[in-house]
């Protein structure tokens, strides 16, 4: 171990084990007022007390004292579009004139590489500005944009997953590929970026109504000769959506049912949105062990509905959540709960700060499948860390002057907070926020 490398941030550590199952859970997380992370080679080597993690450490070791912020495993996003970064925020009406008016032509742009690269770096100073350490993205059709999408996460040395977006009807030419080249491309790309440093390919066909038949088979047997591979999609997100996908495939019972026929389903599939499912599409889902990824400031943008978390989850579904930017509003993930937790209070569901910070972190690890690498504070595990200010702002800081407790300290963050709330961001052990 080099001692150049090595550091320890000192500061509040909240990491979580599980999922809390009460508020009073104190099993499902660590919390350490006095607190540290000891990293090396961008991994961390161990966190607990401060006391104890300096007696693991080589003497000399620098500290860089973070108190009393608190410091947490980096912020994951399971669902968001890298060329939606100049769509976020566009007045438009529901899903899919919002897809026609102004996210096709916005995704044409990508076939320039160079407007890829542009972008890409104003879309990582966004994730690492919101403490979110990795993120899996769509890319445009253009495998160009896949490039200029890992080429920046690289850089970085961010742990990032995405891939070339599958459409081949129902948008602009500029935008279409086909059945084949949507394949052949996307191979090329796996074999090009999958496992190249901390890069994780998603086979991305964008979903039903946007695919041939031809296209989600390919898709199908892109996954099955890539079991590795994740793969993303959207379902059953806004009610002429589905309309429109059962016109399409009405031979399928349902929305699922398409992607079920050609293999899409299982633990590494992502389905965005996931809004308007029956419950034999909700036991399908379970039963196939497949994601459903909670969208909640794009559902209420393009007032696509109310996602029923306890009604997913009560049928066995593993949840994620994410920002879904550009039909999100925001990249913050603190914003992203913040309006989640207002979804769920409409339905008399209360989601607890505890339960909340779990989701934006360890959760989404699980959800795909990375918990070994990114989610906790845990050793062995990869260095990507948020410090997070409860008192960031005048009216954060008095609100603040009455909490007691963690929880309620969580919840002002998820309530209140937003990029201005971090502190730092730790990408691989190295401060990325303050940097950039
Ligand atoms: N469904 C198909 N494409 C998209 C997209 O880009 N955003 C959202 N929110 N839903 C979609
Ligand atoms: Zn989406």
């Amino acid at each position: 171990m080099t001692t150049i490398k090595t550091k320890i941030l000192r500061g509040r550590i909240l990491s979580f084990r599980s999922e809390p199952k009460s508020p009073e859970d104190r099993h499902a997380f660590t919390y350490e007022e006095d607190g540290a992370v000891l990293i090396a080679d961008g991994k961390i080597l161990a966190s607990g007390s401060f006391d104890e993690v300096v007696k693991k450490a080589p003497s000399e070791t620098p500290v860089t004292d973070h108190r009393p912020h608190l410091i947490c495993a980096g912020f994951i996003d399971t669902h968001l579009h890298f060329p939606q970064a100049q769509v976020i925020a566009s007045w438009a009406d529901q899903l899919l004139d919002w897809l026609n008016d102004y996210t096709f032509p916005a995704e044409i742009r990508f076939a320039d590489k160079a407007h890829g690269k542009r972008i890409a770096n104003g879309f990582y100073d966004a994730l690492i500005a919101n403490g979110t350490t990795s993120a899996v993205a769509y890319c445009s059709s253009h495998p160009n944009s896949v490039d200029a999408y890992f080429e920046e996460a690289e850089q970085r040395g961010m742990l990032m997953l995405g891939g070339k977006t599958m459409m081949d009807r129902n948008a602009p030419d500029a935008l279409c590929d086909t059945a084949q080249s949507g394949y052949d491309d996307s191979k090329s790309l796996i074999s090009k970026w999958h496992g190249r440093g901390r890069a994780h390919y998603v086979i991305t066909p964008r979903f039903a109504i946007t695919s041939t038949p031809e296209q989600l088979e390919a898709a199908g047997t892109l996954l099955r000769e890539h079991p590795d591979c994740h793969l993303q999609t959207h379902l059953s997100e806004n009610h002429n959506e589905i309309a429109f996908t059962r016109e399409l495939y009405p031979e399928e019972d349902h929305y699922l049912g398409v992607y079920d026929k050609y293999g899409l389903l299982g633990p590494k599939s992502l389905f965005g949105h996931c809004i308007h499912l029956s419950a034999h599409e909700r036991e399908i889902m379970s039963e196939t062990g497949s994601v459903a990824v909670f969208c909640p400031t794009s559902n209420l943008f393009l007032g696509s509905g109310l996602f029923d978390k306890a009604e997913v989850e009560n049928a066995g579904i593993r949840t994620a959540v994410a920002t879904d930017v550009g039909g999100g509003t925001s990249y913050s993930m603190l914003r992203t709960l913040d309006e989640g937790y207002k979804i769920l209070q409409l339905q008399r569901q209360r989601l607890h700060p505890l339960t909340a910070f779990f989701w934006a972190t360890l959760g989404n690890a699980q959800a795909l499948s990375l918990s070994d690498r990114i989610g906790t504070l845990d050793a062995g595990t990869d260095a990507d860390i948020v410090v997070l200010n409860a008192k960031a702002t005048p009216a954060m800081a008095l609100r603040m002057e009455t909490v007691e407790t963690l929880s309620e300290e969580l919840f002002v963050l998820q309530t209140l907070g937003d990029d201005r709330s971090v502190v730092e961001t730790y990408v691989a052990g190295q401060a990325s926020k303050t940097s950039a």
